[in-house]
């Protein structure tokens, strides 16, 4: 795993979104795996004036977003495919039909699941797959515990994730239900990104990067993958020994 620190938040932001702009230029027809939460905001905002400003070209790009809460539709202020819309797809020309979110509010929710899998695989699997990490190491949707060879599916959402989630939403309620990549599917992808940012996010990273790989860390099996490049801000990396 390559670890980059950066002197604050915004330059992590900055290389993150450089990093997708190349694949994006690098590759035909580009297959983004991504994530939702506060920390790629600014990756986020970093990718849509790389567009308005430099011509960052969408139109070959299919994405697909690592989680969705159970019983939300798009149009509903608290879900993900919400939070895409706002800080990337609708700054964007990427085409609607190919920005995958799992349908939260499907009637099959397991039929759900299969077809967002079988996308995946049509699309020719996921070239970088972008995450975020849980206050307790949860990659995705996948709380401590998941099985490793798990595959997008219906999970239980641990409490501690949905009172973190509903805070830094200031939302009342949020479903105690999401449908979730798995960890062998994000394990698919050939290359991944996972971002840090914030000293909360030191000793998570701390045990995700240097502890003992374990499902009780879901991101310690990250360590197992062979193109991992991990992109933190000073503070989150506060706590690796990197000399
Ligand atoms: P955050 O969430 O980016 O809002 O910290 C990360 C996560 O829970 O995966």
């Amino acid at each position: 795993m390559q670890v980059l620190v950066y002197s604050d938040y915004d330059e992590m932001s900055a290389a993150a979104a450089r990093m997708i702009a190349s694949k994006i230029g690098e590759l035909p027809k580009p297959v983004l795996g991504l994530a939702t939460g506060s920390t790629p905001i600014g990756m986020y905002a970093e990718l849509v004036r790389l567009h308005n400003e430099e011509g960052l070209d969408f139109s070959n790009v299919t994405t697909f977003n690592l989680d969705e809460y159970c019983g939300l539709d798009a149009e509903d202020p608290r879900s993900y495919h919400w939070f895409m819309k706002e800080h990337l797809f609708s700054h964007v020309n990427l085409d609607p039909e190919k920005a995958h979110v799992p349908a939260g509010n499907s009637a099959d929710p397991d039929g759900e699941c299969a077809r967002y899998e079988r996308l995946i695989k049509e699309a020719g699997g996921i070239d970088l797959q972008v995450l975020g990490i849980g206050m307790n190491g949860h990659i995705g949707f996948n709380e401590p515990g998941s099985d490793p060879n798990s595959r997008t599916r219906v999970v239980r959402l641990a409490e501690q994730t949905i009172e973190v989630n509903r805070a830094k939403g200031g939302l009342n309620a949020l479903p105690g239900y999401a449908i979730s990549m798995g960890i062998g599917t994000i394990m698919e992808a050939r290359q991944i990104l996972l971002l840090a940012n914030g000293a909360g996010k030191a000793e998570i990273i701390r045990r995700a990067l240097t502890g003992p790989v374990t499902p009780d860390v879901p991101a310690s099996l990250l360590q197992t993958h062979p193109n991992v490049v991990c992109m933190l801000d000073k503070p989150a990396a506060s706590l690796l020994d990197l000399s």
